[in-house]
């Protein structure tokens, strides 16, 4: 990204809150001011002292100045903290608002692309780095460069030629400092590297930790963590050493300037010559000078401390702005039209792909009626959920039609489209909350009656009821205290509480034991009456009273009809109900040998 483009990107936030950042400039020309002018006081009341006659009230009064204006310093200081704090706050509040929308505008193919930790690390610390540009260094590079300014003028004023002097120690610093940025930079990127390190071994060893114990990989475990801890122990202390060395150098060449300034000036006790120039200097003007040059050194430090700032927050904003410039791939048509779907799916020679040329579906052709229940067999890694995922623009398809209602889906809004079809999905997600805001989702609307009724519909509320806070009960990240067919009835009851048109159960009901996928399907039976349902189940019990069923292989419908249809047929459908019945009568058979 060119930076003139970036910077007018950067720009755009702040543009709300120019007028603050005016204000805020205001105020650092005032504390750069007092700043500057301090010395100049106290400098004028040693004079004061240094005469014959000493005015006593011009001391006090230079005194009460010099004590006002610190005093106004540090509430304009206060105020001026505050106030970029505030709007930075505001700027990157609305960065993050804006990554995050964009991050849900993107398809699930883009998801596949980009790694979550990246996408989480765009709306966390890469923001944090900006927050620092738009509070901070933005004002801190202004106030640094004026303080220099403002002191080296107030030097010229006072002693021009000294001034030189200590103008030509600024080479020296400006060659330590960037000696020493180039080290810094060099151990900085080390700990950030280790850092990360660690970070990417805990999370993903903490996730895991459960199989490390199953397979009683501690000691391993510990022994890689160690090494990874060492490794950033070691680099963190290159970076202290580096400092170490820095800080006390740039300070004894301070400490090295104020002697030649006092030896120069005290040599002569205010009369002197240098390099053949005469000088004049009084204590008092040493004394401001004393004070005037690590008041010139700092900023120095400081604007080259800040340039690395500014350079990690153009890093980070550009990889954020790479993340907004990411073109959802799956978005509404410029026609697209709310509908109220009724239910009727049709697809019409879809060929569809998730990696170029290796076609999942090929010529995809079939009908379900509104209020028919469909199901769909076929073995694993068929495309049965592929399909499913297809209903609601989860992809896009490259080849055919998929229309509801007789409309093409890509002329539908996708929010209008989604809200009407409910998602069961085979792995379920749950997020951290409770069981009721799990259901509700952000459907506020939704009433705790309504939450319990769902729950009843899908006998969820079995093992609701056992618990303390019923449907208030904690759920933990992503739902890791319930068990798997809990996590089922739970989404199940979010189906059902949206109200959809249409229904797509993928494995709904896999990890559900028999009795209580009967009661469901009863009271699924009753839904059905005005929704369209499409399921995908192993179990070939679970779907044989579907309307229609349509076999799957290798992306091709290869049978189609229903239960008695397929039966009669002795097909491939035929086959798999063969072998799961054999199954289930060598069960029976076991079951009565026990009994
Ligand atoms: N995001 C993806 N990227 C690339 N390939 C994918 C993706 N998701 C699924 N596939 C591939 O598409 C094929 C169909 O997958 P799909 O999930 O539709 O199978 P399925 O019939 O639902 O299987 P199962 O019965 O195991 O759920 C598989 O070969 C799978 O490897
Ligand atoms: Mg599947």
């Amino acid at each position: 990204m060119k930076d003139t483009r970036l910077f007018k990107r950067l720009f755009a936030y702040m543009k709300p809150y120019l007028l603050r950042y005016v204000v805020a400039i205001v105020f650092m020309i005032i504390i750069v001011g007092i700043d500057v002018i301090s010395p100049l006081l106290i400098s004028a009341s040693l004079a004061e002292l240094g005469k014959e006659v000493i005015d006593f009230n011009k001391i006090v009064m230079y005194f009460i100045v010099c004590l006002g204006l610190t005093l106004l310093m540090y509430v304009i200081q206060f105020l001026q903290t505050m106030l970029l704090h505030y709007t930075g706050q505001r700027i990157v509040y609305k960065i993050r608002e804006d990554v995050f929308a964009h991050i849900q505008s993107l398809s699930h193919h883009q998801f596949n692309e980009i790694p979550v930790g990246t996408l989480v690390t765009r709306d966390t610390s890469d923001v944090n780095v900006l927050f620092q540009l738009y509070t901070n260094v933005i004002i801190s590079v202004l106030k640094n460069t004026a303080t220099i300014v403002g002191v080296f003028i107030a030097m010229v004023l006072l002693n021009a030629k000294l001034a030189i002097i200590v103008l030509c120690i600024l080479p020296i610093i400006l060659i330590l400092t960037i000696v020493f940025r180039k080290f810094l930079r060099k151990v900085h990127r080390q700990v950030r590297t280790e850092v990360s390190n660690m970070n990417a071994f805990l999370s993903e060893n903490i996730s895991g930790i459960k199989i490390t114990q199953i397979f009683s990989q501690e000691e391993k475990k510990y022994n890689e963590f160690k090494e990874a801890n060492t490794r950033l122990r070691k680099s963190t202390f290159k970076e202290i050493f580096t400092f170490g060395i820095f800080r006390p150098s740039v300070y004894l060449i301070y400490i090295l300037t104020v002697i030649i300034i006092i030896y120069v000036g005290s040599n002569e006790a205010i009369g002197f010559s240098l390099f053949g120039v005469a000088i004049a200097i009084t204590y008092d003007q040493l004394y401001a000078f004393y004070q005037y040059i690590s008041k010139f050194f700092n900023p120095i430090q400081m604007l080259a401390d800040q340039y690395n700032t500014l350079q990690s927050a153009f890093a980070a904003a550009e990889k954020i702005f790479t993340v907004l410039d990411i073109e959802p791939e799956i978005k509404d048509s410029e026609n697209a039209i709310d509908i109220e779907l009724k239910g009727n799916i049709e697809f019409k020679n879809v060929w569809f792909y998730y990696v170029e040329g290796e076609w999942i579906l090929k010529d995809v052709s079939f009908k379900i009626n509104v209020n028919q229940c469909a199901a769909f067999v076929g073995a694993t890694g068929a495309g049965k959920s592929t399909i499913l995922g297809l209903i609601t623009r989860n992809y896009d398809i490259q080849k055919g039609e998929i229309l509801i209602d007789g409309i093409n889906i890509k002329d539908i809004k996708i929010s209008s489209l989604r809200s009407q079809i409910g998602q069961m999905l085979q792995d379920v997600f749950l997020f951290s909350g409770t069981l009721a805001s799990n259901i509700r989702l952000d459907e506020e609307s939704i009433t705790d009656e309504e939450v319990i009724k769902a729950c009843e519909e899908v006998n969820a509320m079995s093992f609701i009821n056992q618990l303390d806070e019923g449907i208030n009960a904690p759920v933990g990240e992503r739902g890791n205290n319930l068990s798997l067919g809990q996590r089922q009835l739970i989404s199940f009851a979010r189906t059902l509480v949206h109200k959809p048109k249409i229904m797509i159960l993928d494995e709904a009901t896999a990890n559900i034991d028999t009795e209580t996928e009967k009661m469901i399907q009863d009271s699924l039976e009753k839904v059905i009456k005005n929704n369209t349902m499409l399921m995908v189940a192993h179990r070939l019990s679970t779907i044989q009273h579907a309307d229609i069923i349509f076999v799957f292989d290798h992306g091709r419908i290869i049978e189609q009809g229903s239960h008695q249809d397929l039966l009669k047929l002795k097909g491939r459908y035929y086959q798999l109900f063969m072998l799961q019945f054999q199954k289930n009568e060598l069960k029976n058979i076991t079951q009565k040998a026990l009994n």
